[in-house]
């Protein structure tokens, strides 16, 4: 049973990645790897990394300013904004009304949410039940990091892996038959250790040990974090296509998260999907946890791979373990 009054899609598109760019050749000097070994086992080539001090919430006001321009609403429209990020501003107050602030969205709504990678697209899938059931009209969703400050960059698990940027977009109602279709939200939390900040929160307050163990900084069971991803993303897309009775062969697009293209090439091959229809930037940016699929979509956008009418599965997987996929129907004229 809904109460579905209109369909929720997105009206707007940005993003926005630091200049700074760190190649593999940069993190050859810092850790003991190559770039051979990190484009053969990731397809990472480099990522960018905020200057040191940058908070969150400004490089992600760039990308918010573009999604809002882009969907062709001013800031003071916004009902809603949901900030999906695990690298914030603060603990409090909330990233995202520090973001209200800086846009000077004033009647905007506005909380963080900690999904890690799959932020963006639960974030989404929230943001819809606003638009669908009428209370709101105009909802920035953005998914935003600056991961170069979690990172140990003594670990070559970890830091060969993660970079900078923001991306966001506007969701607003769209008419039936467009936007999102469906989605599919998990977790299994019997998981959360194998991708773990252990030390700063009330678990762990952060204390002199807890810093020079370097407790502070993400840790990550690799291989299991791989062998999970690998399960997962292909069948969150096929769990929610089968929601709306959709066959995988009508995805004209998917979008994946952007982590490893090994894991990326798994989830094609789960969905009989060609690379062609898979949109990949990590060569460029690496993981960029909650940002990617944003940073993803904007510039598929801007590079004009959507047609209006076209079917997009997005699909992302992070700590937690969390994992989320959506489809929908891309509702923008080609401009
Ligand atoms: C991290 C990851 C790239 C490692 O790749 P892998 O193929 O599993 O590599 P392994 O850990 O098996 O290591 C293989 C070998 O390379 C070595 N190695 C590990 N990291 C290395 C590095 N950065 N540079 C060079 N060699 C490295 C290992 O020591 C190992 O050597 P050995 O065979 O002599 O023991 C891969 O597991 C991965 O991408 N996992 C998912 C991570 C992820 O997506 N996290 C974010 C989730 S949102």
């Amino acid at each position: 049973m809904t109460n579905k009054r209109h369909n929720a899609g997105i009206l707007g598109t940005g993003y926005y990645v630091p200049e700074k760019r760190i190649t593999n050749r940069d993190i050859e000097k810092m850790v003991d790897t190559n770039d051979a070994w990190i484009v053969e086992r990731t397809g990472i080539r480099e990522r960018r990394a905020a200057e040191p001090g940058t908070p969150v919430s400004e490089i992600a006001c760039k990308a918010a300013e573009m999604a809002i321009e882009d969907a062709g609403v001013r800031a003071e429209d916004l009902d809603l904004i949901i900030f999906a990020t695990l690298t914030p501003d603060y603990y409090i107050p909330s990233t995202a009304c520090v973001l209200q602030m800086r846009l000077g969205a004033a009647k905007a709504a506005a909380f963080d949410l900690e999904a890690a990678c799959s932020g963006f697209v639960y974030a989404s899938a929230i943001a819809a039940q606003f638009i669908e059931n009428g209370i709101y009209k105009h909802i920035l969703v953005v998914g935003a990091e600056v991961l170069s400050n979690m990172v140990d960059w003594e670990d070559r698990n970890t830091c060969i892996l993660f970079g900078d940027g923001a991306g966001a977009a506007v969701y607003g109602a769209v008419p039936e038959g467009e936007g999102i279709l469906a989605f599919d939200l998990g977790a299994d939390g019997t998981g959360g250790d194998t991708l773990i900040v252990p030390a700063g929160g009330s678990a762990q307050p952060t204390t002199e040990e807890s810093i020079k163990a370097r407790q502070h900084f993400m840790q990550m069971d690799g291989k299991a974090v791989f062998r999970f991803a690998v399960k997962v993303m292909g069948k969150t897309v096929l769990d929610a296509l089968e929601k709306i009775g959709m066959d995988k062969s009508e995805i004209d697009h998917l979008i994946p998260h952007q982590a490893n293209i090994r894991i990326v090439q798994a989830a094609a091959k789960r969905l009989d999907m060609p690379m062609d229809k898979v949109f990949v930037n990590l060569d460029k940016y690496g993981n960029t946890s909650a940002a990617s699929i944003p940073i993803a979509i904007a510039e598929a956008q801007r590079e004009h791979r959507f047609k209006k009418g076209d079917v997009i599965a997005l699909a992302g997987f992070g700590a937690g373990l969390t994992w989320a996929s959506c489809i929908l129907r891309w509702t923008k004229e080609d401009k």
